[in-house]
């Protein structure tokens, strides 16, 4: 199969979208061979959105990935690299044909993707139904590594409950006693208010009104005419990449930023802050990176991240940064023999990874164990605050790991 066969397997809108965003060299660096045959390249399918509202995660979650295998001079575990991405839009009624894409034509050894939840569970079941290994580099479905947890699927970015559980005190102890959330209506959203309010109602916290509205809608001024009827003490939410941006100019531009203080899961204002400008500045937000975090890991992860893209690192980045490491991790503990599963998946799962995010382990459903971070929008950046909590495990509630 050459570049050419590769472009009809995919939809012209899927592949110029793919194109477009990370340059057509990116489709694919390699002719075929049998996928996992010792000395082949380890073949990554990157299922993961290049356009649409989540855009700019699936290409910060691709360029951390390159990154990382760019200086382990193309290698993962000592065994070359060829990356096949797809453009999945965000969009989970696409999902299960783009992830066979990858599974049956590509032949891909893993997928690593994706950004959206209800992208990632149709991905999930594809995976679990044709054993092929999985990395999630961000979202969060909780079922994913819950009930639906297997063998061959690893998190390298959070449970929805992860960073939104440990909001509840935080908020608490700042003395809001009454709140309103605001998401999307679909898994993350549903799933990060849940885990909030779990936090918030067991400090003796009130959630007085839910609001949502579909994903990935962005008329946000209903709601916001209501937030400001309500007057809580303060607002919890859940958007991210162009929804978040515009959700806090909007929510400036009413003037509530002012008098009602705005708190979210850390994506309202990760990868965002250069378009939302003066509009985020003072908004708090907990999750498992902050800009700032002064470990060399970091510091030399923002280095390098600048040096390849131009581009300051965020959340996203580094998730697919340590997708990266942890299939490095993997394979190195077989020397590159993917075959070996049973053997890399025990390397991967007792991996202990130095992330630029912290000290990142893994729990017996494969979701990281991470600190979550209080942080507060200062000077353009999410400027560390304090730990929310140490050493975050998601309950990985319904979990019956067979393996
Ligand atoms: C999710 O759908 O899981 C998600 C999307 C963007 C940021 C965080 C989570």
């Amino acid at each position: 199969m050459t570049d050419d066969t590769l472009k009809s397997a995919f939809t012209r809108r899927t592949l110029l979208s793919g194109a477009a965003t990370v340059g057509a060299a990116g489709l694919v660096s390699s002719f075929p061979r049998p996928a996992i045959a010792q000395g082949a390249p380890y073949k990554v399918g990157l299922m993961l959105p290049y356009t649409g509202t989540f855009a700019k995660l699936g290409q910060f979650i691709d360029q951390g990935m390159r990154l990382y295998v760019e200086q382990k001079g193309g290698k993962l575990g000592g065994r070359n690299v060829t990356f096949v991405q797809i453009d999945d839009e965000s969009k989970p009624e696409t999902a299960t044909d783009n992830m066979n894409r990858l599974v049956g034509r590509e032949k891909v050894d893993v997928v690593v993707g994706t950004v959206h939840s209800g992208v990632a569970m149709a991905m999930v079941k594809v995976a679990r139904d044709t054993n092929t290994m999985l990395i999630i580099p961000n979202a969060g479905a909780n079922d994913a590594t819950g009930p639906q947890c297997a063998p061959n699927i690893f998190r390298t970015s959070f449970s929805n409950w992860q960073p939104c559980f440990p909001m509840g005190k935080v908020m608490a102890d700042a003395g809001h006693k009454n709140v309103v959330t605001i998401t999307w209506r679909y898994t993350a959203g549903q799933e990060m208010v849940g885990a909030f309010k779990e936090g918030f109602t067991a400090a003796g916290g009130k959630v007085v009104e839910e609001l949502a509205l579909p994903f990935p809608e962005v008329e946000f001024q209903a709601l916001i005419t209501r937030i400001a009827t309500l007057k809580p003490d303060a607002v919890f939410s859940f958007f991210a990449g162009g929804g978040a941006v515009k959700f806090v100019k909007d929510y400036a531009a009413a003037g509530l930023n002012k008098t009602i203080p705005l708190y979210g899961a850390g994506f309202l204002t990760d990868g965002t802050l250069e378009a939302q400008g003066a509009a985020a500045d003072g908004i708090k937000t907990t999750l498992h990176y902050a800009d700032d975090l002064d470990n060399p890991a970091n510091r030399a992860f923002l280095a390098a991240f600048k040096q390849k893209t131009n581009q300051d690192g965020d959340i996203y980045a580094v998730q697919g940064y340590d997708a990266g490491a942890l299939l490095d991790i993997g394979l190195g503990g077989v020397s590159g023999d993917a075959a070996a599963r049973d053997k890399m998946i025990a390397a991967m799962a007792a991996a202990k990874i130095d992330s630029p995010r912290g000290p990142m382990s893994f729990n017996k459903a494969h979701n990281p164990v991470q600190n979550i971070y209080l942080r507060e929008v200062r000077n353009g950046k999410n400027a560390y605050v304090s730990v929310a909590q140490a050493n975050v495990d998601d309950p990985a509630r319904g979990c019956r790991m067979t393996a």
